[in-house]
This record gives structure tokens, C-alpha cells and sequence, in this order.
């Protein structure tokens, strides 16, 4: 949440462009409000700010040209403040500018002391802090670089800080501590969220750790642990995979995403060959995960206790660490999570090593992301860049690992889950009657999904797609658990939809959906050719190829994921990026 960019210009050129090329692909984290900061040849500070997403900040950019060849920017997800242009940032301070992303957790009484001092503060973000402390420094006669180390030493909380000192035009220093950070060398010597957004200024990379900090200069960079002790950190040359191809042929990333599950999928069971000794002496899975990848851990929960015979739990990390767990011996803990940067995701890891000889497991999409280095191993969904804030291919490619390590025991299994691409690409065809679909829907308030078993993530995560995007709202239950409740919410007006597959608990959920027919009349039933001519005519069936019963789950999500895709697009949002949300969640 919140991308912040940094970036000192070759032989004296102008920046902004490549700042606001950088803020572009660091939009998914965070789009209340955008701004940029640059020193201008009288190495004066210069800054421009706007509400909204980027292209307010391009547009004023457009009329009011600022320029420097050293600069930093920022994409911000309101956490203190709302999102007004005085809360944007840059943040400046007279002779300082921040951009930061993360929480300064003691700021309420670091402004109490810095107000005693007479510092005035025009926002109301946690982040004017860092601005005062450092301006407080200068004023009191420190250099740039040890008013910048005592700030370190003062602010609490988590950090990702690039800061602009028109004292010293040459330099931005940077700190990090639980907020991505990636420092880039090569043409321009740089710094970013992550790599994407720097990864045509330079050639090589470096993942600060926490607690490191560093300052990068046109002619290089200088890093420092966090006793200020000068050390060189190992650099990762970049791939071409991490450049971000953009939307292709595609009206948005979400489409194409969708669309690309099957190729994901493809690549994703090609390089993640499983070890079976990653089981040697466990006798419990606790699978630690947030939003759709949560979803992604319940569903394995299904395959690991039928087909491991390993009892399994899984916890929500945001809430895990904030009780009590207890974490029996032989443990294997698996982290999901797309981004590898969700805080809650990796504190809830950070718990479980601390108290426990648990091993970790990671599966990621992002190579070098947080959890890959604190995990003890780690898979690597290949889904590519996600750039659409609804996770889609991520998804199923996280559903491809975790079936490859619950079916390690059955090759017929194995074998199988190779041929499932080409299923995916059978419903990938569905996109014209999900449109039709999408045209009865679009204009509920509320919808209903049901499933039972391992169809019962998939209602959590249909319901999930369609509330994010379309901003309907959305409820998944277990099938057999309407009745004990939130059938009360069923009329004609609420549209249940079904995932009803010919498996072995058909007849059950079969008997929900009647009950549901029989209390509104807007049913909508996923299911495949074995039963779908038992259903009533007054029901609107979606038939799927006939599959393997335990891949259907994998399956069952695409049609959802271009349901609430096509409803979102006749509702008109923004379905990139929808309201409120950021892709990469950094702040618990
Ligand atoms: C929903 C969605 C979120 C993420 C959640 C965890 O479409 O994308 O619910 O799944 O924020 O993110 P990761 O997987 O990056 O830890």
C-alpha cells in the first residue's frame, strides 16, 4: 500500500517522465491521491500533487511543467488523513520532502513533542513526522545525513522513506523497515516499491532488509546496516519477466489475466516440480493466508486431509497472531500470498517463528518479495505480473501448487492436473453467456453464493471477485448452511448462484438449490453435463466441461472471475483498480 519512487537523472536530464513512468506501474498500490517532488536547477524543492489516480497528476503536470534532474513520487492508499491534496504526498517540510509508505506508529507522540518545539503541521498524516524531525535537525544545525539517522532512531512503526534534501541537491536517502523497498543500479540509480516500477532505469537490484538504509547519489550508492555501519548487499541482475508487458490486445488487466489462467497454469506445474520429502515427519499443515489466497489454503485444506490423510488448518493471518495458537510439534506452516508482501502474511510467519521449529513454506508470485526471504523454502506460482487488484491468475496457479503437493502420492492425479489447462481454456469460451448473465445482474444489491466441500472457497471467492469490482454485495455460504440463517435474505430480487457440480454430493446441494427456487426465483446453476438436464427448467444453467471431481474447484472460479468481470463492466467501474483497495496490503 502506497508505492513510493525515487530516481536521480544521468548527466543532469529531467526526471519527472520517468518518475510518472514509474508512479504508472506503481498504481495498484494505492491510487487516493498521487505527487511528485523534484530539486529544480536553483535547487529549490518543487512539488505538484493531485486527488485521485494518476492521470490527475499528469494532467496537472501537463499545464504546470515542473522539472529537476532528481526526484521522488508517490502513489498513496489513505491510511492517516483523508485523501485531500494536503494529505498527498510528497510531504515537505521547508528544506525537506518525504514520500513514505507505512505506518509511523508513535507519530501521535512525536507531534505532540515537535508542536511543544513550535513545529506547525499543515496535514494530518502520520508521515509529516518524518518532514518535521529531519527540518528539526537542520534547524538545529545537523547535516543532512545525521538528521536523517536520528529520525531512524526515533520513528516506530513500518518504513519505506525516500527523502529529498534541497541542502543536498546530489542525494536521496532511504530507509526501510517492514515496507518494500528495491534499490535500482544501472543507467539511473534509483529506488522503488518494487522492481517493476525501476526496472527500465537500471540493470541491477537490491532488496534492502529491514532496518538497512542507504544513499544513492548519480554516482552510486551507498548502503549502511542499521547501526550505520557501511555494507555491500548482494545485487540481482533483472529478468525480462519482471518487465510488465502491459494490456496487450485487452480493454483492462483483469481481462487478460483471466485469460491468461491457462498458460499461468502451464508454466506454474512446469517449474514447481514437488519434493515429497517437503512431508518427511509432518503431521500437521497450518496454511496462513489473507483474501482470495485464504481462499486458495481453504480449498487445500480439502485435498490435503483426503489425499495426505494430514490434518490441516487454516487461519486467517490478520487475526492469527492476535490470540493464542497453539503450534504442535512437526507443523509444515504454508504462507500464501500473491504479492509476498501482505504484512499480516508475513507477521503471522514472523509468529510462527518465533514460537516454533516450524518449517515455512511460501508460495508466492513475486521472486525476492518479503516472504520468500523469511520462508525456509518457497514455490513460485509463475502466473506473471498481476497487475489487475482482483487476483485472478494468481489464484488458480496458487490452486496448481498446492493440488501438485496434496495429489504427490497419485501420478493419476498428477497426470491429470497436466491436461487441466485445456479445460480452462474450454470455459474460457464462456465469455458470451457471462455477458448474458451479467445483463440480469448488474443491477442487484445483493447476491448469494453457494457451494458445498471444496465448491465451498469457490462461493467465498465468487462472492469475493463480484463485491470488489462491482461493488454489489455479495455473501458465499456453505450450501447446507442457509437454512440455519441467511436464507431469510433470499427473494426475487437476490440472485443465488449454485455450484452445483456432478460429484458425489450433488444430491445435497441439488436439494439447496431447490430450496432456494423455492423462495426466489433468480437461481443460477454452474454444473456439468452429468445432471444438468435433472435441473428445473425455471433455473439458469451454465454447464462446464466434465472434469476430474477434484479439479473442479480449479475450474469453477474462471466463469465467476468473467462474471463479476462482465458485471463490473456494466456497472462502469474502475475494475483495475477499484475503489478503496490497493494490491499489495503493507499496513496491517
Ligand atoms: C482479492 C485479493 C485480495 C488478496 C489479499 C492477499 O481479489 O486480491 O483479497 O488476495 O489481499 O494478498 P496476497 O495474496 O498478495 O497476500
Amino acid at each position: 500500500m502506497c508505492g513510493i519512487i525515487g530516481l536521480i537523472g544521468n548527466n543532469e536530464e529531467d526526471v519527472v517522465d520517468q518518475i510518472i513512468l514509474g508512479l504508472e506501474k506503481l498504481e495498484y498500490r494505492g491510487y487516493d491521491s498521487s505527487g511528485i517532488a523534484v530539486l529544480d536547477k536553483d535547487c529549490k524543492i518543487k512539488r505538484l500533487r493531485a486527488v485521485g489516480k494518476l492521470h490527475s497528476l499528469k494532467a496537472k503536470l501537463a499545464v504546470d511543467r515542473i522539472s529537476g534532474s532528481i526526484g521522488i513520487g508517490h502513489n498513496r492508499w489513505a491510511t492517516h488523513g483523508t485523501p485531500t491534496e494536503k494529505n498527498a504526498h510528497p510531504i515537505i517540510s521547508k528544506n525537506v520532502a518525504v514520500v513514505h509508505n507505512g505506518i509511523v506508529e508513535n507519530y501521535k507522540e512525536l507531534k505532540f513533542d515537535l508542536k511543544k518545539d513550535g513545529c506547525i503541521f499543515d496535514s494530518d498524516t502520520d508521515t509529516e513526522v518524518i518532514a518535521s524531525l529531519l527540518q528539526r535537525g537542520i534547524n538545529n544545525g545537523a547535516s543532512p545525513r545525521e538528521a536523517f539517522r536520528k529520525m531512524l532512531q526515533t520513528i516506530e512503526g513500518s518504513y519505506a522513506i525516500a527523502v529529498m534534501f534541497d541542502l543536498l541537491p546530489d542525494t536521496i536517502m532511504i530507509a526501510k523497515q517492514r515496507s518494500p523497498l528495491v534499490i535500482g543500479i544501472g543507467a539511473n540509480h534509483c529506488v522503488g516499491s518494487d522492481i517493476t516500477s525501476i526496472a527500465s532505469f537500471c540493470s541491477e537490484v537490491v532488496y534492502l532488509e529491514d532496518g538497512e538504509n542507504a544513499e544513492i547519489t548519480k554516482d552510486g550508492v551507498l548502503f549502511f546496516n542499521r547501526n550505520f555501519n557501511q555494507i555491500e548487499p548482494s545485487r540481482h541482475r533483472i529478468s525480462i519477466e519482471v518487465i510488465d508487458s502491459g494490456k496487450g490486445k485487452y480493454q483492462h488487466y483483469m481481462q487478460k489475466e483471466i485469460m491468461e489462467q491457462p498458460s499461468a497454469l502451464r508454466r506454474t506445474m512446469l517449474y514447481n516440480k514437488i519434493d515429497k520429502s517437503i512431508l518427511n515427519d509432518i503431521s500437521r499443515i497450518l496454511i496462513l493466508a489473507c483474501g482470495t489466497s485464504y481462499h486458495a489454503g481453504m480449498v487445500a485444506k480439502y485435498w490435503f486431509e483426503k489425499f495426505l490423510k494430514i490434518p490441516t488448518t487454516v487461519e486467517i493471518a490478520s487475526e492469527y497472531r492476535y490470540r493464542s495458537p497453539v503450534i504442535e510439534p512437526n507443523t509444515l506452516v504454508i504462507a500464501i500470498t500473491q504479492s509476498g508482501e501482505t504484512i499480516d502474511t508475513i507477521e503471522a510467519v514472523e509468529y510462527v517463528k518465533i514460537h516454533s521449529n516450524s518449517k515455512v513454506l511460501a508460495i508466492s508470485n513475486v521472486k525476492n518479495s518479503a516472504i520468500s526471504r523469511i520462508a525456509d523454502f518457497v514455490f513460485y506460482t509463475e502466473a506473471g505480473a498481476e497487475i489487475g487488484v482482483a487476483s485472478t491468475k494468481a489464484f488458480t496457479a496458487q490452486l496448481a501448487i498446492l493440488a501438485s503437493i496434496a495429489f504427490m502420492h497419485y501420478d493419476f492425479l498428477i497426470q491429470e492436473l497436466q491436461s487441466f489447462p485445456t479445460y480452462c481454456e474450454e470455459v474460457l469460451n464462456l465469455y458470451g453467456a457471462m455477458n448474458d448473465l451479467a445483463h440480469k445482474l448488474c443491477d442487484a444489491k445483493s447476491a448469494i453464493y453457494i457451494g458445498r466441500g471444496s465448491l465451498y472457497p469457490i462461493a467465498l471467492e465468487g462472492a469475493l471477485k463480484l463485491k470488489e469490482i462491482s461493488y454489489i454485495h455479495a455473501e458465499g455460504f456453505a450450501a447446507g448452511e442457509m437454512k440455519h440463517g441467511p436464507i431469510a435474505l433470499i427473494d426475487d430480487n437476490v440472485p443465488v448462484i449454485c455450484l452445483c457440480p456432478d460429484n458425489e454430493l450433488f444430491d445435497k446441494t441439488h436439494s439447496n438449490v431447490q430450496v432456494a427456487l423455492a423462495r426466489g426465483k433468480n437461481v443460477i446453476v454452474f454444473t456439468d453435463f452429468g445432471k444438468s438436464e435433472i435441473l428445473s427448467d425455471e433455473i439458469t444453467k451454465i454447464i462446464l466441461p466434465k472434469i476430474h471431481v477434484e479439479f473442479v474447484p480449479i475450474l469453477y472460479v474462471i466463469p465467476l472471475q468473467m462474471l463479476a468481470y462482465s458485471i463490473a463492466l456494466l456497472r462502469n467501474t474502475d475494475v483495475d483498480k477499484p475503489r478503496n483497495l490497493a494490491k499489495s496490503v503493507t499496513v496491517e
